[in-house]
Parts: C-alpha cells; sequence; structure tokens
C-alpha cells in the first residue's frame, strides 16, 4: 500500500496502519482545543487498559509525555501538530502549527496531524498550515494525517460533496492519510481521494449499534480503518466497544458478531466509573464538531 515511500516513512506508517493494510487509531486529542473533554479527564488511566486492542493512539505532545509510559513498544502515535484555538472562541478553525516534524520525531512520532477546515473564515491558513506541514515532515521522512476538521459552523456540513471536497484537498497537498468523516455516498468520498481514509467517530452515538455499524460500513466502502475517540471514552464500557471495533476492522467480523463480542465484553469489571460530574453543558461542549 505505501510501496512509493521511502523506507523510514514506511516504516513509520506502519507503526499505525498495520500488515493487513488496516488501522485502529485511538483519539484522545480533544483536549487542545476542548480541555478536560468528558470520558478523557485523566488521560494516563483512560488510555492504560486499552492499549492492548489498538494500532496507535492520537494525541497531543503534552499527552504523550504525561501520561504515557515511555517504556510503551508496539504502538504507533500520531501527533497532533496543529491548534491555536479553543471552543471558548465562536469558531475553531483560527489554527496554526503547534508542533514541529522536528519536535515530533524527538518524541518518536509515527505521524503528525494537522486539521484544515475547508469552506471556514480561516480556510487558507489552515491549508498552509497543512502544506507548511508537510514540507517540514519531509525533511524527516514522517507522515501526514491531514484531517477534514469541521468546527462549529461547518458542523452539519457531514456529507458527500463537502467530504470529497476537502478530502481530496487533503490529499492534492500531499497528506499520507485523510481522516475525516462517514457520509451517505461513502465510498464516492474515498473513490475521489488517491490518499487511504480513516474514518472520525465524531460526537457519542446513541447505541454500540451505532457504532459498530458506523465502522462496518466504513470499511466495506473502503476506509482503511477508523480514528475514533468520543465513542469510546464516553461509552459505558470502552474496553468492549474498542474490542468490537477491532473486530470489525482486523478480523473482518459482522456487525452482530462484533455486537455479541461487545455484550460479552460489558460486564461490571469493565464499566467506565464516571470520575466526575457531568453536566449538559459538558455534553454539549463535546458535541460541537
Ligand atoms: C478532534 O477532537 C480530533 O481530531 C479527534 O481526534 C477526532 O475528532 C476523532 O475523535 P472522535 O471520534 O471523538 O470524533
Amino acid at each position: 500500500m505505501f510501496e512509493y515511500m521511502g523506507w523510514g516513512k514506511r516504516n513509520r506508517i506502519r507503526q499505525i496502519v498495520a500488515a493487513d493494510d488496516r488501522c485502529l487509531m485511538l483519539a484522545i486529542d480533544h483536549g487542545y482545543f476542548m480541555g478536560p473533554t468528558h470520558g478523557m479527564e485523566i488521560p494516563a488511566k483512560a488510555i492504560q487498559p486499552l492499549l492492548p486492542h489498538i494500532d496507535s493512539l492520537m494525541l497531543s505532545p503534552g499527552i504523550l509525555t504525561s501520561s504515557v509510559d515511555e517504556k510503551l513498544r508496539g504502538i504507533g502515535w500520531v501527533l497532533r501538530a496543529s491548534g491555536g484555538n479553543s471552543v471558548l472562541e465562536p469558531d475553531i478553525d483560527n489554527e496554526g502549527l503547534i508542533l514541529s516534524a522536528k519536535q515530533a520525531v524527538r518524541l518518536n512520532a509515527s505521524a503528525i496531524a494537522v486539521s484544515i477546515y475547508a469552506g471556514a473564515e480561516h480556510q487558507h491558513q489552515t491549508f498552509l498550515n497543512l502544506a507548511k506541514a508537510i514540507e517540514d515532515a519531509a525533511e524527516y521522512d514522517l507522515p501526514v494525517l491531514g484531517v477534514t476538521a469541521v468546527g462549529k459552523k461547518l458542523k452539519d456540513k457531514k456529507e458527500k460533496r463537502y467530504l470529497a471536497l476537502a478530502s481530496r484537498i487533503a490529499a492534492e497537498y500531499g497528506a499520507d492519510i485523510v481522516k475525516t468523516y462517514y457520509c451517505d455516498g461513502f465510498e464516492e468520498v474515498v473513490a475521489k481521494c488517491p490518499a487511504p481514509i480513516v474514518v472520525a467517530g465524531g460526537p457519542r452515538l446513541d447505541t454500540y449499534k451505532d457504532v459498530l455499524e458506523l465502522t462496518y460500513r466504513a470499511i466495506q466502502e473502503g476506509a482503511i480503518g477508523v480514528d475514533m475517540g468520543r465513542n469510546v471514552w464516553q461509552s459505558e464500557y470502552p474496553a468492549a466497544i474498542l474490542q468490537g471495533v477491532r473486530a470489525i476492522i482486523h478480523g473482518n467480523a459482522t456487525v452482530k458478531e462484533a455486537m455479541e463480542l461487545v455484550e460479552s465484553l460489558s460486564t461490571e469489571e469493565t464499566r467506565r466509573k464516571e470520575l466526575f460530574e457531568v453536566t449538559q453543558e459538558d455534553i454539549a461542549v463535546s458535541s460541537i464538531h
């Protein structure tokens, strides 16, 4: 799949995309603009039990150094390299670069992630962020994940035409993998994007079946995997749902088979304990994109 890349880049990308050309990335970078997000309030505690089930983590540099054991092996990490805004602003697209490729390599990153906000007020600047990051990363053969972000004003734009445009632009700039949302007609988004696509989970869905169906359809329609966060962290049984998602991605399980697995793994022992009071405002904030 990545034969055209140099050895260093291929080796790094293989820390996040497994030998079956599929990828299960667990996103815990939400805090870079949302602060201590529901379910991810204490990252070290949240991450630890899930490590055996994932290929890679997507996270910000400060969460890597504070919350991930440096002795950890066998897992890749994708570092968030764009940022500079927060949910306290009217929108979140006014981003710059917050991490250089050199810093990322020093942290042994497998890749960096940069968001673009097509059609938003700061679209131009975010496209140039991606271009700059790709140029910078090329120095080190470091892969770049282009993230098609939507922010507050564009949050209803999770449809085929928009996502195909944003994904294609990220690929045209040279993103090695594109992260976007699943939508009706997703096959077309995949077909029109020359780079492999991973799907974000988005805000928490109502049921586990919804999460598994999203994963199943995304894979069937051409995604190489998911980069999922809130549907794991905010679920009642994070390790169980994650293993269900994994069964679809790496085990070719059907939704029914994955659901049976999730149910069998949902026990008192694997239940997530709510550590803090969660208000309606917390829920609303964590659903803005
Ligand atoms: C923004 O918060 C990040 O880029 C997330 O990594 C991305 O949205 C994936 O996480 P989720 O499945 O929660 O949407």
